[in-house]
C-alpha cells in the first residue's frame, strides 16, 4: 500500500486530496498545526480512530515553520509521495503578515525539501505553486510565461516553486510543481471572494444579512472546481518524469460576473445588495489570470469536469443548505453570529 504525506491537510485542497488518495487505496498521513480550537472540520467525515483496525488516515502535529518536526515526521512515516499544500494562502492577508507568509510558503517549502534530502527518502514530491506568481504577466499564461509576482504571497510562492525546481535539478528528486489557477468549492475558506459571495447570497436570501461589501469587481480569474485540481496533483506524481504544469479551465470571468450569477441563482438582483468598500482593495492587484493548460491536457490527460455556471450553482446551493441547517439549530444565536462575522470579513 502506497503511503502519502500531505501538509495543509486541514485546508480546502488537503481535504479533497485526502479523500482522493484514500479512494486510490493509499495510507494517508496529514500534517496539522496546533490550533487553540478544532481545525479539522473539513476532514472529520474521513477520520476513524487510529486504534481501530483498518484505519488508513492519520493526522500528526507539526508546523512548516519548524524544520525539526518535519524531519521527525518524514523519518517516522517514510512516505512514497509528499504533497506540500500548506501555506498562509490569502493574498490580501499576505500584505498584512508578509514575513510570516514568506516563512511558511517559501521557508516551509525549503524546510520540507531539506527534510526529504536529510532523511534520504526516495519519494515523489508535489509543490502547490500558484498562478498568482504570474501577477501582471499578460494572459493567457502557461509554463513558459515570465513570472511577475504582485504580492508577498506570490513572491513567497515563487521561491517555493524555484527551490522545488532547484532540488529536482540538484539532487535528482522527483519533484513536480503544479501552477494551479483559482479553484473553489463549498469547502473554500470564507474570506476568498467566491465563498464570501455565495455565503452572502445564502444569508441575504434567508434574511440574516443585508449587504455584501466587496473590493475590486473588475479582476478576472480562471475559476475551476477544487476536486478536479487535486486529481491533477496526483496525476503529476504518477508520471515517469517530474515537471511543471499549469492547471486551469482556460476560461476567465470577472468578480462582477461571479456576483451576478450567484445572486441570480437565488433569484436576487445583486445591484440591490452589493457595495464596493475600498478596504478590500489590494496595494497591488492581479488583473487578469487565464490558464493555457494545454500541457496538462496533453501530458496528463487532465480535463476540468465542472463549468463556471455549475461551480457557482454548487457553491450557492451548499451555502443555502448550510444556513438552513444553522437556522434550524437556533435562529436568534445565528442572527447575532452572522452580523458580527460580516463586519470582520
Ligand atoms: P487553504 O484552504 O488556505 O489551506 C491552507 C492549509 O495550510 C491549511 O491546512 C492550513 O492549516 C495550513 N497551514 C497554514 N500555515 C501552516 C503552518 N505554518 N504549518 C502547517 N500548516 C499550515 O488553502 P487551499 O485553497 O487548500 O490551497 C492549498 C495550497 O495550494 C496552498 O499552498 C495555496 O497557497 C495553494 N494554491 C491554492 C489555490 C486555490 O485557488 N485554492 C491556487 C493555487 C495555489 P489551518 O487549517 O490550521 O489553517
Ligand atoms: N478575498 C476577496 N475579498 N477578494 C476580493 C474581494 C473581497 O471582498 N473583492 C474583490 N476581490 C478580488 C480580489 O481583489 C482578487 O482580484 C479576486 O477577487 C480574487 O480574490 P481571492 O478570492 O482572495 O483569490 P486570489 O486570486 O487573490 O488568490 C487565490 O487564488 C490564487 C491562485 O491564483 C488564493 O487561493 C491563492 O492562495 C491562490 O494562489
Amino acid at each position: 500500500m502506497k503511503k502519502a504525506f500531505l501538509t495543509g491537510a486541514t485546508g480546502q485542497d488537503g481535504s479533497y486530496l485526502t479523500e482522493f488518495l484514500l479512494a486510490k487505496g493509499c495510507e494517508v498521513h496529514g500534517l496539522k498545526r496546533r490550533s487553540s480550537s478544532f481545525n479539522t472540520d473539513r476532514l472529520d467525515h474521513l477520520y476513524r480512530d487510529f486504534h481501530e483496525s483498518g484505519a488508513r488516515f492519520f493526522l500528526h502535529y507539526a508546523d512548516l515553520t519548524d524544520g525539526g518536526s518535519l524531519v521527525k515526521l518524514l523519518y517516522d512515516i517514510r512516505p512514497d509521495e509528499i504533497y506540500n499544500l500548506a501555506a498562509q494562502s490569502h493574498v490580501k492577508v499576505s500584505f498584512e503578515v508578509p514575513e510570516y507568509t514568506a516563512d511558511v510558503a517559501a521557508g516551509g517549502t525549503l524546510r520540507l525539501l531539506e527534510a526529504v534530502r536529510l532523511t534520504g527518502l526516495r519519494c515523489r514530491f508535489y509543490q502547490a505553486s500558484s498562478s498568482e506568481m504570474f501577477g501582471s504577466a499578460p494572459p493567457p499564461q502557461n509554463e513558459t510565461t515570465p513570472f511577475h509576482p504582485r504580492s508577498p504571497y506570490a513572491c513567497a510562492k515563487l521561491f517555493g516553486h524555484t527551490i522545488t525546481v532547484n532540488y529536482r535539478e540538484s539532487y535528482g528528486l522527483h519533484a513536480s510543481s503544479g501552477i494551479l489557477f483559482n479553484h473553489e468549492s463549498p469547502r473554500r475558506g470564507e474570506t476568498f471572494v467566491t465563498r464570501k459571495i455565495t455565503r452572502a447570497v445564502a444569508h441575504i436570501k434567508r434574511g440574516v444579512q443585508d449587504k455584501l461589501y466587496l473590493g475590486n469587481l473588475d479582476a478576472r480569474r480562471d475559476w475551476g472546481y477544487a476536486p478536479d485540481y487535486v486529481r491533477a496533483m496526483w496525476q503529476m506524481l504518477q508520471q515517469d518524469q517530474p515537471g511543471d504544469y499549469v492547471v486551469g479551465t482556460g476560461e476567465a470571468h470577472t468578480v462582477r460576473e461571479f456576483v451576478e450569477l450567484a445572486f441570480a441563482c437565488a433569484d436576487l438582483d445583486w445591484k440591490e445588495f452589493v457595495e464596493v468598500d475600498p478596504r478590500y482593495f489590494r496595494p497591488a492587484e492581479v488583473d487578469y489570470l487565464l490558464a493555457d493548460a494545454s500541457k496538462a491536457r496533453r501530458a496528463l490527460g487532465w480535463e476540468p469536469s465542472v463549468t463556471f455556471a455549475d461551480l457557482v450553482r454548487i457553491m450557492v446551493d451548499a451555502d443555502l443548505r448550510e444556513i438552513d441547517a444553522k437556522l434550524r439549530g437556533g435562529e436568534e444565536a445565528l442572527r447575532t453570529a452572522v452580523h458580527s462575522e460580516g463586519r470582520n470579513m
